[in-house]
């Protein structure tokens, strides 16, 4: 069935999900600042999202797991949920919920090494069981009409492209991203992208339909267009790259870099707010990896860093900068 995935450039850009990063608050930011071509929400466990909701019975409204699926429909789209579980029926279970919360698609990540979700046999793990990974894709495309797509690395301990891709091209979801790392190299070496030109081969072979996205490392617009370019990827995801610089996907590639300093304060406490506002609330805390991000490389940036990492609040954030431009 047609849909979002026809529609868009080449190559296109997507965001990458990074958990308690790219949350609503930081995905508005971007996406005011530039937005990419595709969205992608922090990933949620299926398996959790059935526990509270059915057997818990945890109310919406304060269900951290539904928090992390909000979304602002007329700032962020198309927007992916992605979603892990090792089991079919939970799959199935929160396809049918992220498309009734009006998602544009839905992605499996086959791909964190989290060893909290490996446990549950899922992320990274599925590369060891490819027959489970396809019942996965199975689930979710039966599950709701939403295109479903698929996250995951080169391999698991080592480069395994020619056995772990042709039974997810087979089983068809619309797009694979690659991380262009193994499970075991973590993110402890660089994105291996000399592989990308392999993968697109044996997408070329197994199934031309399904569109392949390269991931790591990349840091700009530009270096991703060269990457596309180089390799035959259909897009380019990127997630660290967006730390401190929500300008990463505006026309201007390297608009972020040439930032100036009031700018880069301007939209942390943009941040800030919008965070509060998230339901139910994040600790503060989570924010400082931002905060982190936005003020640094100018002068007296450290000492400023040192003082906004005591703020409790946006509105002490807020106060402490006025502090330091007095
Ligand atoms: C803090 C953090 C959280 C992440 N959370 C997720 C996640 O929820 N789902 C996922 O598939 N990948 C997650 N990732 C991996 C990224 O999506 C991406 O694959 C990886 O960072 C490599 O791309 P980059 O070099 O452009 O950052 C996370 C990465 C980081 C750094």
């Amino acid at each position: 069935m047609e849909s979002f995935w026809q529609k868009l450039p080449k190559p296109f850009f997507a965001s990458a999900p990074m958990k308690d990063v790219t949350d609503a608050a930081f995905r508005a930011l971007v996406a005011r600042r530039g937005a990419p071509n595709v969205t992608w929400a922090e990933f949620v466990s299926a398996d959790g999202l059935y526990h509270t909701r059915e057997l818990q019975r945890l109310p919406d409204a304060e269900n951290p797991l539904m928090r992390d699926l909000a979304f602002d429909p007329s700032l962020e789209r198309p927007i992916v949920a992605q979603l892990f579980s090792s089991r079919p029926d939970m799959i199935a279970y929160a396809t049918k919920l992220v498309a009734e919360l009006d998602f544009d698609g839905v992605d499996l990540n086959m791909g964190c090494p989290d060893r909290s979700v490996e446990k549950q046999g899922a992320g990274a793990a599925l590369m060891k069981d490819p027959g489970l990974a396809v019942e996965l894709i199975k689930a979710a495309k039966e599950a709701s009409p939403l295109p479903v797509s698929v996250k995951t690395r080169i391999g698991y301990n080592k480069e395994s492209l020619e056995e772990w891709l042709p039974p997810l091209l087979e089983a068809e979801p619309v797009a694979i991203t690659l991380h262009l790392r193994t499970r075991k190299d973590l993110s402890l070496v660089p994105a291996k992208w000399e592989l990308m030109n392999k993968a697109v081969a044996i997408r070329d072979r197994v199934n031309p339909s399904v569109l392949l996205i390269g991931n790591g490392d990349v840091a700009s617009v530009e270096e991703g267009k060269q990457l596309a370019l180089e390799t035959g990827a259909d897009g380019i995801m990127i997630g660290r790259g967006m730390f401190g610089n929500p300008w990463l996907f505006s026309a201007n590639a390297n608009y972020g870099l040439t930032m100036s300093v009031d700018e880069k304060l301007a939209a942390l406490v943009e941040l800030a707010h919008d965070f509060e506002k998230l339901s139910p609330p994040k600790h503060f805390d989570l924010l400082k990896k931002h905060v982190k991000a936005f003020v640094t490389g100018f002068p007296g940036a450290a000492d400023l860093r040192a003082k906004l990492m005591e703020s409790q609040s946006a509105a002490d954030l807020e106060r402490v900068l006025a502090e330091a431009k007095r």
